[in-house]
């Protein structure tokens, strides 16, 4: 365990927006024990991917990436990545309607339309600065937590609540 729990959806600070991290800090024991304690969080609560709002810090970092999950059984592997103080630089026009959940809003899920590609300007948990280009379900993660950083959750994106529901219920009824 961890000292840090998932903040769910009605938490003011999953609607602020983060603060940059300082760069300088990014070595730091306590940064590089923040990351380890991300990861380790967003795999106890079964997570693709987790953003600082979610565990009550008010600071501009990202985790995701898995081998496998259960939350998402159908999805191939993605890199454990980290991203501090990202920056879109491209997005394609191209979007594509995907199930998306949230640690923050327990079970329930629903469509989100996503760009397919993504190119962010991030620093690493290194602190060196690098490019991250992502497509398919890498980049639907990136969007996803990016959303957290600026106070954003997916209820803000979904167009059509038809199928929002619990992924159990989901499941049940063959809609995903
Ligand atoms: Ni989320």
């Amino acid at each position: 365990m961890t000292k840090y729990a998932i903040k769910r959806a009605g938490e003011p600070i999953l609607r602020t927006p983060v603060q940059p991290v300082a760069i300088d800090t990014i070595p730091s024991d306590a940064f590089q024990q923040l990351i380890k304690d991300m990861f380790k969080i967003m795999k106890e609560y079964n997570g693709v991917g987790l953003a600082a709002p979610q565990i009550g810090l008010n600071q501009s970092v990202l985790v995701y990436g898995f081998e496998s999950n259960l939350r998402y059984p159908n999805e191939k592997p993605v890199p454990q990545t980290v991203l501090i103080n990202p920056t879109v630089l491209n997005m394609s026009d191209e979007k594509q309607v995907g199930f998306e959940g949230c640690l923050s809003l327990d079970s329930l899920r629903g469509e989100v339309p996503r760009a397919t590609s993504i190119e962010i300007s991030a620093y690493d948990a290194k602190g060196q600065s690098y490019i991250k280009k992502a497509t398919g379900f890498e980049a639907r993660i990136i969007q996803h937590e990016l959303d957290h950083l600026n106070g954003h959750l997916i209820i803000d994106r979904m167009p059509d609540f038809k199928h929002f529901g619990f992924t159990e219920v989901l499941l049940e009824n063959k809609i995903i």
